[in-house]
């Protein structure tokens, strides 16, 4: 299985984004995965400005091809089996640099408006070219609370019900700081753990694939004098309790 991750943070290596992707892909490796990451950032892209060339003069071919380098991401976006977006919550949304790559994924799809092949009632564009048929959404944000991913989730959730991507699940946390790096470790190991599951089981099925439980863990750190709050695919085991750093899992009751 192929996993195509993408760092949609500005800081790139420097970045917590960049930070939770690493155990994921490490975790997904062990589990027999190839894993390639991509700092949209380096690509330089142009946005999207709505010209339509792509859909009409030139179909599937970017009026930006020669620009940037979208062309190449797109190799590897389009031979992957998932892909995780990986972006900074940035004002209850995705990073602008992340938008503005799923902006310029308009080149994959037809113009023309088909049934959807899954949802009643509804049209959809028929696809040019191959593409990841999982996702998973990857966010560190500011804030303690959970709900500040609401919108962020809701609008990947949104994507893949559309797009017909299987919406494998997301790893939202408070930007894991190396303030409280002892925290951190544990949080980054259970990532891995929970990668190392989720990968191995999404290699054995495809189709019946169940989604791996979603939870979350309150994190006392004593270096920061708070409770903070992390979310994180988890595929296995329903709780765990590392009692030096008071961290706590259960599945949340909303879910
Ligand atoms: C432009 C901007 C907007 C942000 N908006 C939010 C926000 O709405 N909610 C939040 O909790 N944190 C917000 N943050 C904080 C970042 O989400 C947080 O620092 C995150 O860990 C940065 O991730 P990175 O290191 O991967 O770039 C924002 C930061 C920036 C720079």
């Amino acid at each position: 299985m192929k996993i195509l991750a993408l760092n949609g943070s500005p800081r790139m290596k420097a970045s917590s984004t960049y930070h939770m992707l690493t155990p994921i892909l490490e975790g997904m490796e062990a589990a027999g995965a190839e894993t390639e990451l991509i700092h949209v950032r380096k690509l330089d892209l142009e946005a999207c400005i709505g010209c339509y060339t792509c859909w009409v003069r030139t179909p599937g071919e970017c009026i930006h091809k020669d620009k940037d380098s979208m062309v190449n991401a797109m190799e590897s976006y389009n031979t992957a089996d998932m892909v995780i977006f990986g972006t900074p919550l940035y004002h209850f949304s995705m990073s602008g640099i992340m938008k503005t790559f799923i902006d310029r994924t308009l080149p994959r799809i037809e113009p023309w408006l088909i049934p959807h092949p899954d949802i009643p009632d509804t049209t959809f564009h028929p696809e040019r070219f191959h593409k990841p048929n999982k996702m998973m959404l990857v966010s560190p944000c500011g804030f303690p609370e959970f709900w500040h991913f609401d919108s962020l989730v809701a609008t990947f959730k949104q994507m893949a019900r559309m797009e017909r991507f299987e919406y494998v699940g997301e790893s939202c946390a408070l930007e894991p700081k190396p303030s409280a790096a002892a925290l951190c470790k544990v949080f980054l190991l259970a990532i891995t753990t929970a990668s190392v599951r989720l990968a191995s089981k999404l290699s054995a099925t495809t189709k019946s694939l169940k989604r791996p439980k979603l939870l979350f863990a309150r994190i006392y750190s004593p270096a920061e004098n708070k409770l903070s709050t992390i979310w994180l695919a988890h595929t296995g085991r329903s709780k765990w309790i590392d009692s030096r750093c008071r961290m706590r899992c259960a599945t949340p009751s909303r879910f």
